[in-house]
């Protein structure tokens, strides 16, 4: 099985999940009420995934060769990247999957997001053929109020269960004051780590239509934005020690230590290296290595890896010059690989000059093809329960699970495209309005994405 390319690998046992009926997933549930007093205007989003007298999906999918010798079980694989070693359109072979789906909801304005894309994914399965079972898993705000730990050892367990996990947005005001320890995001940290997901891929695409909501000068924007950063995710010093102690003078000092080893760094910027065999083939490793030890061992270990790619350009930029790049001529950049934290902080910045940070995915995979998949964005507590928070980038991470860890090619561009689609007509959400467009909510523009799928 390992032998084959990770988008063909069978489903996993659905057993986790189907050993005993549960009751209709959260979203489902709480349409319950519409679909019985409009059915019309609530498709049924079916109860197919718990329908017991179905037939049950083989354990094996079935997977028809559209030619000879190209038999998905003996053909090597390209790559050991899920990220890049996607199936190509040529090979693309018609299957159907069933797929368990870890969801957590998140926090603040989260829930509204994940509820929409919930809501897709049925009209893709629906349509496609697929079932996708979904099983709540607590992170964050919500672990904490539940369980008084961010992430339980068996809401870890449920992710690591799933073929895949959709996220929203973790933390929020109520959760400010506790220690680090205790916080949200400390749990999203333990489950980036849990499930050993390194690799993060922060696509910064502008949508043209989206031009005039960028905050950069048209003639920037003219020249092109569409570059990828690959984040170090479960490294540095996010992950190294930090310490709060009292020196003797009774003053208060803290220490974060940022510590990289050579297998993290290889490991990562290999992906960076092959994502950009898959593009433009321009590299950029970003880092401070004119301050930082950690820098210039990366840099070595990139050098060695250099010598591997001979295709690929590459360069090397200081993080706080990469700032000001990012503003100035974005179109240089076609892939940057850095470490954890000047990942965050870039990411952030290329997602606003594309014209809203409510617009950006984001993968996050290891070794294999169990990934985890969420907006970039945060859970904008200020808006939350309002129904005005844009659910596209949520909407579209759950797209880049298809691709990536399902490998379902042809269904996440189902998704992407109706987001083009929805964006051609001039429909907007509040974050990225502009003149002549029409604002829809968070339903309203889950329901317009739906209409185009
Ligand atoms: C992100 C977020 C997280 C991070 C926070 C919530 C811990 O900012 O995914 O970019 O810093 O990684
Ligand atoms: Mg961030």
């Amino acid at each position: 099985i390992r032998n084959t390319p990770p988008y063909l690998w069978p489903a996993r046992s659905a057993k986790p999940f189907d050993q005993k009926k549960k009751p209709a997933p959260r979203h489902q549930r709480e349409n319950q009420l519409k679909e019985k007093t409009s059915p019309a205007l609530w498709p049924a989003r079916s109860a197919k995934p718990f329908d017991r007298k179905r037939k049950p999906a083989p354990r094996y999918q079935r997977a028809i060769p559209l030619k000879e010798n190209s038999n998905p079980r003996t053909r090597p694989p390209k790559s050991k990247d899920p990220v890049i070693n996607r199936c190509p359109i040529e090979e693309r072979i018609p299957i159907i999957m069933e797929k368990n789906i870890a969801v957590i909801w998140g926090d603040c304005s989260s829930p509204e997001i994940v509820k929409q894309t919930l809501r897709v994914l049925d009209k893709v399965a629906e349509k496609y053929g697929h079932t996708f079972h979904y099983t709540d898993a607590a992170m964050g705000g919500e672990a904490i109020d539940k369980y008084g730990d961010p992430l339980p050892r068996h809401e870890l367990d449920k992710c690591l269960a799933a073929d895949s996990v959709l996220l929203g947005a973790v933390g929020g005001p109520k959760w400010e004051g506790l220690p680090g320890e205790q916080r949200p995001e400390k749990g999203l940290l333990r489950l980036r780590a849990g499930m050993g997901l390194y690799s993060n891929n922060r696509p910064a695409k502008i949508w043209p239509q989206l031009a005039p909501a960028s905050p950069l000068k048209p003639e920037i924007v003219a020249k092109g934005i569409d570059f990828i950063i690959v984040r170090e995710l479960i490294g540095g010093v996010y992950f190294g020690k930090h310490e709060t102690y009292t020196l003797e003078n009774g003053e208060k000092q803290a220490v974060d230590s940022m510590p990289y080893s050579e297998h993290e760094i290889e490991r990562i910027g290999r992906i960076g290296f092959e994502t950009a065999m898959k593009r433009r083939r321009k590299l950029c490793c970003v880092d401070k290595a004119n301050v930082l030890d950690t820098s210039r061992l990366w840099r070595a270990v990139m050098h060695r890896l250099q010598a591997e790619y001979p295709e690929v350009e590459y360069s090397e930029m200081f993080v706080d010059n990469c700032a000001m790049q990012v503003v100035k001529d974005p179109s240089q950049f076609d892939v940057i690989v850095t470490e954890n934290m000047f990942g965050d902080i870039i990411s952030d910045e290329a997602s606003m000059i594309t014209g809203s940070i409510g617009m950006i995915p984001s993968s996050s995979l290891g070794d294999g093809t169990r990934g985890l998949y969420e907006p970039i964005h945060g859970s904008a507590p200020d808006i939350a329960g309002k129904d005005i928070v844009n659910p596209t980038a949520c909407i579209l991470s759950a797209a880049m699970m298809l691709r990536y860890s399902f490998g379902m090619a042809e269904e996440a561009d189902a998704i992407e495209n109706a987001v083009n689609k929805v964006l051609d007509k001039g429909l907007r959400t509040a974050d990225n309005m502009s003149e002549g467009c029409t604002c829809l909510g968070c339903t309203a523009m889950g329901d317009a994405i739906l209409a185009e799928i």
